[in-house]
């Protein structure tokens, strides 16, 4: 059996030209998982021990927990010094990690959604973490720039995501497959555990948060109307943590659709901080996540925090629904 760090030093040894400055992204996200696991799973005790806002018995400040996840995952990557610029949804411009002079050579820049699913955190559901890794492109002899981040999702090195769900599942891809480890909470180690996740060609599970359906396109509207008409082939799983949303189709074959609606004209999901890793995920694992009318992976960003209409699960679906669109 394997632990994720006896996977990532067996697939460094597969290049030998590797300085391992990646795995130690990697242990770097790993680590803040563990972290935020831990406090995720004592969410329902917040109330017992203090309020946010509030100070508890060991005198730390209680916090939101998308902050504290927030916090968590830019204090793992800055202290360790591996990465030079760091973006998150959580905050409004990106943050430059200052290595220069102490490590020269770090290029790796992480896209971030700390906390996914927030709607779900008072609630007891599923919630997770998406990242995405890339190569720095401006000189590394000065500071990085906002081209770093507005890349398109076709030059993703890695993505990620962390399922905390009745365990805590660390999933990721580096452009070879995807491969999911399980946290052994009382150890604190990741196991693979989902080795090479590939999605089904078929699926009967669609996923939408349906209650906007007055204001989609007529193209969605006629998508959905017909999987109603076809007598119980298909089932409806929406739970509102994207995360668990997209874990589920992977595994069991299934469409995760996120269209334009009056409230969210461009869709609510970000390009950079959730549909592009997702997409890289997707992909890997033989599925396809488009836009309306493109590859989500080829999307030209234009802001850190842009949004698009986003689509993905197995193949046979999404050719069903482009079919409409
Ligand atoms: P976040 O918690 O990071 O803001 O993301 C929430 C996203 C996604 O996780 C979820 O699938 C979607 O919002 C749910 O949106 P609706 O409540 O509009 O269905
Ligand atoms: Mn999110
Ligand atoms: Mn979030």
């Amino acid at each position: 059996m394997h632990t994720l760090g006896e996977f990532l030093i067996a697939s460094q040894q597969k290049h030998p030209a590797s300085t391992g400055e990646f795995s130690k992204v990697i242990h770097a996200l790993r680590l803040a998982a563990k972290v935020v696991s831990h406090k995720v799973n004592k969410a329902g005790l917040i109330d017992i021990i203090g309020a946010n806002g509030v100070t508890n018995a060991q005198g730390e400040s209680q916090q939101k927990l998308d902050v504290y996840a927030h916090e968590t995952f830019i204090g793992s990557l800055t202290n360790r010094k591996i990465v030079c610029g760091i973006a998150s949804e959580e905050a409004d411009d990106f943050i430059e990690v200052h290595n220069s002079t102490e490590n020269p050579e770090s290029k790796y820049i992480v896209l971030i959604d700390p906390l996914d699913g927030s709607s779900n955190i008072d609630v007891n559901v599923s919630l997770g973490t998406i990242f995405s890794i890339y190569k720095r492109i401006s000189p590394s002899t000065g500071p990085v720039t906002q081209e770093d981040f507005l890349q398109k999702g076709t030059e993703q090195v890695a993505a990620g995501y962390i399922l905390y769900g009745t365990s805590t599942l660390f999933v990721y891809t580096t452009g070879n497959g995807v491969n999911g480890f399980t946290l052994n909470p009382a150890i604190g180690t990741f196991y693979l555990s989902h080795p090479d996740i590939t999605l089904p060609p078929k699926g009967h599970i669609y996923s939408i948060n349906e209650a906007n359906f007055a204001t989609f396109p007529e193209s969605i509207k006629d998508f959905l109307k017909n999987r109603k008409a076809e007598d119980q082939k298909y089932t409806t799983r929406y739970i509102g943590s994207m995360v668990s949303d997209i874990h589920r189709n992977m595994l069991k074959g299934g469409l995760y659709l996120y269209p334009p609606n009056q409230k969210s004209p461009q869709g609510k999901l970000r390009l950079l901080y959730e549909c592009n890793p997702i997409a890289f995920i997707v992909e890997q694992a033989e599925g396809e996540a488009i836009s309306m009318d493109q590859r989500i992976m080829e999307i030209d960003p234009i802001t850190l925090h842009q949004r698009v209409p986003f689509f993905c699960g197995n193949k046979e679906m999404v050719a069903t629904l482009k079919s409409y669109l």
